[in-house]
């Protein structure tokens, strides 16, 4: 189908294909498999003398391929299209950047949570869902690719803990193109007035930092990412055992930029006095 689009827009003759394999039946193998499906494969380029018998990769490999080399094709339909990684900041529409926004209102192809589709996109849109199933998001970007960009929508900066990971080893590096935004890490630190440039980032988001990292030392700053198991009451108790005291200074910043938002400075030994905090930045001080 892909080849006959291709054919179609660029005028060029469909080359004679007679597959000898189908390679994988993964619809959308990973780069590593493309690369290695390729380094067997040759693939005809233009009008293969009759009689020649090519050996075809299946439509992923022929895409990426074609938008290797930079093609043009008539009809507007170029071969080079973009994946546009656009952050939209932690959740208030003041923390976007312009670029961002502009990137978004613009798209024909927009992709991202349930949450940020139902606030940017519009009826015109075509849109995809972010959900558990990561792959499904890869594999419908990869087929709208064939005829327009495509943005996708990560919180906060894509630069810091989103998507950007998944679609650098999904794609060419050269199909990638990111929009900074504001991170909920930066605007925890800001809400405290509190510079950033010495403190120790980590994520507890789906992971657990080195204890290396976690130790304590005289005048560090930690800023925390967490999730459901890793919390405002969990985290506490993981810096105890790594030698921090528990009248070490802890701010927890949840909600950032929506208006519910909250700043709830405590110490690390009275954090569960309060609610527990599953989706917050949290920053430890240690006394100086
Ligand atoms: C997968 S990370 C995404 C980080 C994102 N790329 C960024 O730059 O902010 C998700 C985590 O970011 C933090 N986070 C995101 N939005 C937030 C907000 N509005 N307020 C507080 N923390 C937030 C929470 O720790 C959440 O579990």
């Amino acid at each position: 189908m892909i080849e006959k689009i291709i054919s179609e827009a660029s005028g060029e003759v469909e080359p004679n294909k007679t597959p000898i394999a189908i390679p994988l039946k993964a619809p959308c193998p990973s780069e590593s498999e493309k690369k290695a499906i390729l380094f067997e494969t040759t693939i005809v380029e233009r009008r293969p003398k009759s009689g020649v018998t090519s050996k075809i990769a299946i439509n992923p490999f022929i895409i990426n391929w074609y938008s290797n080399k930079n093609i043009t094709l008539k009809r507007g339909i170029k071969l080079s299209n973009k994946i546009i990684i656009a952050g939209i900041g932690p959740g208030s529409v003041d923390y976007i950047s312009p670029a961002a926004l502009q990137a978004i209102k613009s798209a024909k192809v927009l992709v991202g949570s349930k949450r940020a589709l139902s606030y940017f996109a519009a009826e015109d849109q075509k849109s995809c869902p972010i959900t558990g199933d990561i792959l499904a998001a890869v594999c419908f970007i990869r087929d709208e690719l064939v005829a327009n960009d495509v943005v996708v929508m990560v919180s906060g900066d894509p630069g810091y803990y989103s998507m950007l990971d998944t679609l650098r080893r999904e794609f060419s590096l050269n199909q990638l193109e990111v929009i900074p935004s504001i991170s909920a890490m930066q605007l925890a630190f800001a809400r405290l007035a509190l510079p950033w440039h010495h403190a120790t980032l980590l994520s507890f988001h789906g992971r657990r930092p080195n204890d290396e990292d976690l130790k304590f030392a005289e005048g560090k700053i930690l800023g925390m990412l967490t999730d459901g198991e890793y919390n405002s009451h969990t985290i506490p108790e993981i810096l105890s055992s790594n030698g921090w005291s528990g009248e070490s200074k802890l701010t927890i910043c949840a909600r950032l930029s929506y208006e519910d938002e909250r700043i709830i400075e405590t110490s690390l030994s009275n954090a569960t006095k309060h609610e527990v905090f599953k989706h917050c930045i949290l920053i430890v001080q240690s006394l100086q």
